[in-house]
């Protein structure tokens, strides 16, 4: 077969470099801020249950095929798409999944960078020591504060946007892979530490019982389950296709993408492992909503030997785990806007980087001024979490599935993918074919059964 493209916007350098850049897109704030708090919400045990489940039979699938996708097509999502429609001899309609990812990716963007921007100022606040011997009321206070002075927030939320637009305008390969290697490591060692010391406060047993233990689910922690088994990975959106897009040829997509997979959900499990027990120590609310990593960790790093330093590290691994999935949000519109608009990687990354920044300042407002704009009790924040993470992801990783299970040619994909056991391939291609889809459609379906 004559096909073996290049992506024009430059290759990694080994089968470790996208194991890294993949997993620095995939662990940041999702793992760290989101799991624990959406999972406080909505019950604990059977949500991390559900969530473990759709990783393993929808998520880690369509993550392969994305890769697969990427690879193959080995551009920006939105020329990818049309190149492997064309291909497959599919409607070139199959191009707008491209042009819905960077949609995703600017509206996620505008609020994780405001998110990132708290990080950034907990890593100020620690250093300070702001926190030694604070109760945890006094803590809450803090954050109260901090989210309540739009200005600040808009401050911080620059600040992150500027470093992420630095980072993409150098392209991905300079920097990303330098700075992943040794963050990763970092941020898992901490977060060991973080769950040590979460063993002795006394609510660790509360805490396992919480995130394990069978409790009640409705059809919308369903939903906030599955949409988040993609954010985490950060899956349907483009990001997986374009790190795909620079990925050799000779690597095992199937391999890697389990690697990645399961540092990710570690990294999560581990996070909740670190906080929970907190959260029921000092007697908190659960369910306090995006606050609680900013509510609860704190109190530790106040209370604990050298806390000042611990919790100064935590949030700059923190900043970094965010940073890195941030770059992987506007890769995509910035690799579309040099391929097909000819801009320079620069311009690219302002433009896109600007446009963000604009759109993030809804969400800055809505921890303030606006937060009692709410729609069926979401505020601005709320909505965008749940269109991007919950609905947008999650038909962005229908839309793979099903062009890969029932348009792409079955060979190519085989060549593709190239599973060296035969019986492993079967299982993939019957998830992606079958499962995947299905299992998307019926999350979906059982919540319009509610309303
Ligand atoms: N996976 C990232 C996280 O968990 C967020 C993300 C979503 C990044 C979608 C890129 C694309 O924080």
């Amino acid at each position: 077969m004559t096909r073996r493209r290049k992506s024009i916007h430059g290759q990694w350098s080994s089968r470790w470099a996208f194991i890294l850049a993949a997993g620095g897109s995939a662990v940041g704030l999702g793992n760290i801020w989101k799991f624990p708090y959406i999972t406080g919400q909505n019950g604990g045990g059977t949500f991390v249950l559900v969530y473990l489940l759709t990783i393993s039979v929808i998520a880690i699938p369509i993550m392969m095929a994305e890769v697969m996708l990427g690879r193959r097509g080995r551009q920006s999502p939105i020329n990818t798409m049309r190149e492997l429609a064309r291909e497959a001899g599919a409607s070139r309609w199959w191009a707008l999944m491209g042009v819905a990812g960077i949609l995703a990716g600017f509206l996620i963007l505008s609020y994780y960078s405001v998110i990132a921007g708290w990080a950034l100022a907990y890593v100020f606040k620690a250093a300070w020591g702001t926190f030694t011997g604070l109760s945890g009321e006094e803590v809450g206070r803090v954050f109260g504060a901090h989210v309540g002075d739009a200005g600040l927030l808009l401050f911080w939320h620059t600040v992150m946007m500027v470093m992420t637009m630095a980072v993409v305008s150098r392209g991905v390969k300079s920097g990303l892979e330098q700075a992943v290697r040794w963050m990763m490591p970092a941020l898992f060692m901490l977060l060991l530490v973080l769950v040590g010391y979460a063993m002795s406060s006394g609510g660790f047993v509360r805490g396992i019982e919480f995130l394990f233990r069978p409790s009640a689910i409705g059809p919308a922690g369903v939903l906030v389950a599955m949409g988040h088994a993609f954010f985490t990975l950060s899956l349907g959106m483009g990001a997986i296709m374009m790190y795909g897009s620079y990925l050799r040829e000779d690597t095992s997509i199937a391999k890697t993408v389990i690697t990645v997979a399961g540092l990710d959900t570690l990294v999560a499990l581990l996070a909740g492992l670190a906080i929970f027990p907190l959260v029921f120590a000092y007697d908190l609310p659960p369910g306090a909503g995006p606050g609680l990593i900013f509510a609860t960790l704190p109190i530790a790093f106040g209370a604990m030997p050298g806390g000042a330093f611990f919790g100064t590290l935590f949030f700059v691994l923190l900043v970094f785990a965010a940073w890195t999935s941030a770059i992987s949000l506007i890769e995509p519109a910035v690799a579309w806007l040099v391929e097909n608009h000819g801009f320079r990687r620069l311009h690219a990354a302002i433009a896109a980087g600007v446009t963000t920044w604009l759109l993030g300042i809804a969400t800055v407002l809505s921890f303030n001024r606006w937060e009692s704009y709410t729609l069926f009790g979401k505020t601005v924040f709320d909505i965008l979490d749940f269109l991007t993470a919950n609905i947008m992801l999650p038909l962005g990783g229908l839309a793979i599935a099903v062009f890969t299970g029932w348009f792409m040619s079955r060979k190519v994909v085989r060549n593709e993918m190239a599973i060296e056991d035969r019986r492993l391939h079967e299982l993939w291609w019957f998830l992606i074919r079958y499962v995947a889809p299905v299992g998307i459609l019926i999350v979906f379906l059982n919540l319009l059964g509610v309303y």
